[in-house]
């Protein structure tokens, strides 16, 4: 199989594994217990800790660990609404759903949301951020990388923006963090999500980091572990390999970035071989692993599964819903059409692909593009 899906998850590093693996089998102590395996399976929690604040460039007292991104974002939304008098929120229009959606709670509140249009690339221009005359505005929340399109934002621009109004930014850096440099002063904002399982971790493991000046609500109430935000035995495995692959991911991104290029290179001079492929914000600065195309004519969730009959794992841009095969909203924000934006696939490389890969995924798309165009559509 070639998988080509890294930005849905990452196979987990072996050094990872062997870094997990006695605190299942030996070391089952429970965090919060004063014995010794207690104490020991503490200071495994206490090192992944140190391990993410490095990689982020923080203090581990800033480091929130919690079930993954999905729950860093909710705790980044929902404990600032509820610690922040009732407002309204700045939100990029090309979010993932673990933003929109806890955004949308805070809505049903009676919160109110501003959001901020992006360009043909996926990008917001700062200078829209003047344009908001909500006198209200408490909160802003930008992505660093989207996740179909790759697209990097200019957070730090844009958080300038904002805490010159005085307004609380927080930042979904789960696509970014391990892809790109990632430092929590240089983006300048104030609270700032990750993900395990998108940077050769395991999944449900994940970290929200704060600024000290921050004050937040609880999501989850419980034992008070995490400093009382987040209640719950912590998952000592799963967070000793979230540490683990953020010790690999500082020590190694800068190389797997530059293979990464290479090869995403590769892969775009393929694609423009075969002709009608338009690659989504093929000019804006993108992560290194990431292209989004779409093929006109063709749907994208049915050559997601023409490649996986062939052996590839790749995925299509919609949003998979009860409702059918909706267009994704972050192309419809960047204006691509619906038709267009149905045919999207994404192709997001990780660091054990290669360069022969990508030559036969070529020839197996170049297959199915004859093969399955119009037909595939009825
Ligand atoms: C941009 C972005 N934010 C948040 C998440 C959610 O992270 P998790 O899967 O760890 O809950 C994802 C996952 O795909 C993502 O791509």
């Amino acid at each position: 199989m070639i998988y080509f899906d890294h930005n849905a998850t990452t196979p987990v590093d072996e050094q990872v594994l062997e870094a997990m693996l006695p605190f299942y089998k030996t070391f089952y102590g429970n965090a919060s217990s004063l014995h010794r395996i207690g104490r020991l399976s503490r200071g495994a929690v206490e090192t992944a800790r140190a391990q993410v604040a490095a990689l982020v460039g923080v203090s581990p007292s800033q480091v929130i660990l919690t079930s993954g991104g999905t729950e860093a974002n909710n705790l980044a939304i929902r404990g600032s609404g509820g610690s922040l008098p009732r407002g309204s929120i700045a939100v990029g229009a090309t979010e993932h759903p673990s933003v929109l959606e806890p955004l949308a709670a805070l809505v049903n509140k009676g919160w109110r949301s501003n959001t901020l249009r992006v360009d043909d690339d996926g990008l917001i221009d700062p200078a829209s951020i003047a344009t908001i005359t909500d006198p209200d505005l408490r909160f802003a929340s930008v992505m660093l990388a989207n996740n179909e399109t790759g697209v990097v934002q200019d957070v730090a621009t844009l958080a300038d923006r904002f805490r010159e109004q005085g307004i609380l930014i927080h930042c979904d850096a789960v696509q970014g963090v391990g892809k790109i440099p990632v430092k929590f002063d240089t983006l300048k904002v104030n609270l700032l999500s990750l993900s395990g399982h998108k940077i050769y971790g395991p999944k449900g493991v994940g970290a929200l980091i704060v600024d000290k000046s921050v004050a937040l609500q609880p999501v989850l109430y419980g034992g008070g572990q995490e400093r009382g935000l987040r209640g719950g035995t912590e998952n000592v495995a799963a967070i000793v390999g979230i540490g683990k692959a953020a010790e690999l991911a500082l020590s190694g991104w800068d190389e797997a970035a530059k293979h990464l290029m290479k090869l995403r290179r590769r892969l775009e001079c393929g694609l423009d071989a075969l002709a009608p492929v338009r690659i989504f914000a093929r000019d804006a600065v993108r992560l290194p692993n990431t292209v989004q195309f779409g093929i006109k004519g063709f749907d994208g969730e049915m050559i997601v599964m023409e490649l996986d009959r062939r052996g590839v794992a790749v995925s299509s841009g919609s949003a998979c819903s009860s409702e059918g095969n909706e267009p994704s909203h972050v192309l419809l924000a960047m204006g691509i059409t619906p038709d267009l934006a149905r045919s999207a696939v994404r192709i997001s490389l990780g660091k054990q692909n290669t360069a022969t890969d990508i030559d036969n995924f070529l020839e197996v798309l170049q297959r199915i593009i004859p093969a399955g165009g119009r037909r595939m559509q009825a």
